[in-house]
């Protein structure tokens, strides 16, 4: 190994303290595969409403029980806390960064969870965590090599560096993942006018009037990754929305390097995971039915084998397909087949959830919050797993499906095109299904044919084998990202 390198990881969620996406498995696993090879990682987040102290280990550290920020001539004091993730092998330090009055007197991380509005001060909010972390750094005398920066809420550091830093930092280099361009707020110019920014930062931030903290990050960070290879080349030739960036973005893109995601295989793997009623590999695959016998009963029906389990779990969103996922479920239904629903989000969402699944109670069972336990009983239970994301810059559940022998049905765009091989082109190493039109229609008759197949057992064995064979190792995607801090490091 060369040098050992010092990297903060910058995100606003990480599994186990909070959860909103994918950014909270990504925030857990790819630091701590990153430590495991050796280098000094440490991550910060900040602390929301019900962290809980005894829970999540946090400890006060007295040098930094007050950190005095004067931002827009106001005085804003933070406090940083310490914890830790940790597996079996490593342990990644944690900074917890208080701002009560931004953070943990809200109940929501970017939005009110009833309506799913975002909060009007959000600009506001992200700007003082991102001020919060670089002076986290200076007080701790910690400068950290790389700074890795995740989506829109951390995206301001590069800026921040280099307009109010640039000494104390003129060795830091920075990275922005972009883990999908629109989950990105924007912001009006009088949402941010009163914040007291640098001219020139608001001038890297704001496109056609639209203020736009990735924007900045793409300007000013040293280099740009995005979940994915095909999710790179979706930004950079305009397939997928960029709000209005594609121009800018255009000639960036030597900055841009994709990287993939990985499944972490300390929590997302069947034959080890403590919340199944029994663990099962692909050499005891037929182990994988008690847990749908279990899933059942948490549904309170009976499960048979030829009655199939197809299970959705997301944040309830358009982006996510939950559109087309309530449109198509009548027919679904039709099928005879059973579909458990998991997740949060828009209330108008859960509103009609909720009316098909009074509708449709054999068949339509929906749960309205994050729970990480039953999200694995729900993966090791179901036979399908259905990703309707009309965008999906990398997805990770049907990356945990595959581990856990339940087949994937997607739409077919960004991560989807590369994890896995579709059965209807290519049945030698086909490791579940895809659809290419996105329509209801398109998507039903994928589901028919799945639902065909799923009949012949040796067929339906063969595509479990295929998903279950293929690997996604953190280990591989934090080489990939190490090789991309050295280089940057190392350059002038
Ligand atoms: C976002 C993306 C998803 C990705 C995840 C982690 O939630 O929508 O595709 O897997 O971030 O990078």
């Amino acid at each position: 190994m060369n040098e050992p390198l010092t990297i903060l990881f910058a995100t606003s969620e990480a599994y186990p303290f909070a959860k909103h996406g994918g950014l909270a498995d990504v925030s857990f696993s790819l630091p701590l595969a990153i430590k495991e090879k050796g280098h000094d990682i440490r991550m910060i987040l900040p602390k929301y409403h019900g962290f809980n102290e005894r829970k999540h280990r946090i400890y006060e550290i007295h040098r930094l029980s007050q950190i005095p920020m004067v931002i827009n001539k106001k005085e804003e004091i933070a406090s940083v806390a310490s914890s830790s993730i940790h597996n079996s092998k490593a342990k990644v330090q944690t900074y917890i960064t208080t701002l009560p009055a931004f953070f943990e007197m809200k109940r929501g991380l970017y939005s009110e969870p009833e309506t799913d509005k975002p909060y009007k001060d959000n600009a506001e909010r992200f700007l003082i965590y991102n001020f919060s972390i670089l002076h986290t750094c200076l007080l701790l005398g910690w400068i950290p090599d790389i700074i890795h920066c995740n989506d829109w809420t951390t995206a301001l550091l590069p800026a921040l560096i280099r307009h109010y830093f640039p000494e104390e930092f003129s060795k830091t280099k920075t990275v922005l993942t972009i883990h999908n361009f629109s989950a990105g707020q924007t912001f009006t110019l009088e949402d941010i006018e009163s914040l007291g920014l640098h001219k020139k930062i608001i001038e890297s931030a704001i496109e056609n009037g639209v203020v736009n903290f990735l924007k900045s990050g793409i300007q000013f960070a040293d280099a740009i990754t995005t979940v994915s290879e095909t999710y790179k080349e979706e930004i950079l030739n305009a397939t997928v929305d960029t709000a209005g960036l594609h121009t800018f973005i255009a000639p960036k893109k030597r900055k841009f390097h994709g990287i993939l995601n990985g499944v972490d295989s300390y929590v997302w793997n069947p034959e080890k995971d403590p919340h199944l009623r029994k663990n099962y590999s692909l050499k005891t695959i037929e182990d994988k039915f008690e847990n749908k016998e279990e899933l059942g009963s948490i549904l309170g029906i009976e499960c048979k084998k030829e009655i199939p389990i197809l299970s959705f779990i997301r944040h309830f969103s358009s982006e996510k397909g939950v559109d087309l996922l309530i449109e198509s479920l009548p027919s679904l239904v039709k099928t005879g087949a059973v579909i458990v629903i998991l997740g949060e989000g828009d209330k108008k969402y859960k509103t009609k959830l909720g009316a098909l699944m009074t509708k449709y109670p054999s068949n339509v069972f929906c749960f309205f919050e994050f729970n990480e336990e039953l999200a694995h009983k729900i993966e090791a239970g179901s036979d399908m797993f259905l990703n309707l994301s009309t965008v999906e810059p990398c997805g990770l559940n049907h990356l945990y499906s595959l581990a856990f022998g339940t087949v994937p049905i997607s739409f077919e765009t960004g991560g989807i095109k590369e994890t896995y091989i579709d059965y209807l082109q290519n049945s030698k190493k086909g490791a579940g299904f895809k659809f290419q039109e996105y329509s209801k229609e398109s998507f039903l008759q994928t589901v028919a044919k799945a639902l065909e197949i799923y009949k012949n057992s040796s067929l339906w064995s063969k595509i479990i084998n295929n998903g279950m064979t293929l690997s996604f190792q953190w280990s591989k995607s934090a080489e990939q990202y190490l090789s991309l801090y050295s280089k940057l490091v190392n350059s002038k």
